[in-house]
């Protein structure tokens, strides 16, 4: 039996976890740990005996991590606390942007467009608009908030097609829910349509993962369409501060 099939069958909690992975596309260290924890758990009630090994604490762990500056700007999130899959997703998307020479509100929508899944992947283009809403424009915030609905609507006059990839994740007869329906209706009518599909055709290309990306060729781009707040990211008490608090601190348990 693999570690997998093993742990799922542990508990319904195993199972649960090991879907979320999945669907994440994120196995996270605290992730293999609750697994890992969970085991221990299990084996001790059908043996009583396992020996359950020492868990560290969110002390602990932040210790391990690489400080972040006193007031944290978007480029010491994205450098010191993104995951490294969300960190090359975005930025290679970015950089189709750049390379395609698109607006800079669109290469910056594209920029931060799947930084959401940092906290959570369901609902994650709303979750990320929310997340950067203080700090940017209603229409970078917009192009980011609808582009979870749009993914799931080919539109061929500008060549867009249904992901390949969601037949996996979704499984072929997946229909959207309907407010993803009701959003892509309202979004496909909206005078600000194309900079959101923007952000999902940018998107399908960027999912190279062995590609070495850096921020650099953005900062001019951030630096004039992102307002960094004087006090640091998660420190200046906007509507979205908490949530720059669980990218700085993954770790809190509660
Ligand atoms: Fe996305
Ligand atoms: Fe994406």
């Amino acid at each position: 039996m693999d570690r997998r099939t093993f742990i799922a069958s542990l508990s319904a909690g195993g199972a649960v976890l090991l879907a979320k992975a999945d669907a994440s596309g994120i196995v996270s260290e605290d992730l293999a740990e609750e697994v890992e924890h969970m085991m221990f758990e299990e084996m001790q009630q059908g043996q009583g005996q396992a020996q359950r090994p020492a868990r560290k604490t969110f002390i602990e762990k932040e210790k391990e991590m690489t400080p972040l500056p006193a007031k944290p700007t978007l480029e010491d999130i994205f450098n010191l606390r993104l995951p490294k899959f969300i960190f090359s997703h975005c930025v290679q998307s970015a950089n189709n942007a750049l390379k395609r020479g698109l607006d800079e509100e669109v290469i910056l929508a594209c920029l931060l467009h799947d930084t959401g899944i940092a906290l959570d992947s369901p609902d994650h283009g709303y979750r990320g608009a929310a997340l950067i809403k203080p700090y940017v424009s209603e229409k970078v915030h917009w192009a980011i908030r609808h582009h979870q609905a749009l993914r799931f609507f080919p539109d061929p006059d500008v060549g867009y097609e249904y992901p390949e990839s969601y037949y996996r994740s979704f499984g072929k007869e997946y229909k959207p829910e309907p407010y993803i329906q009701a959003d892509y209706k309202y979004a496909r009518n909206h005078k600000w349509y194309m900079n959101s599909r923007l952000v999902t055709m940018m998107d399908e290309y960027s999912f190279d993962r062995e590609e070495v990306v850096t921020l650099e060729p953005f900062l001019d781009i951030i630096g004039r369409h992102f307002k960094q707040p004087k006090e640091g990211l998660g420190w200046d008490n906007t509507e979205s501060s908490y949530m720059w608090r669980t990218i700085i601190w993954p770790h809190r348990p509660l």
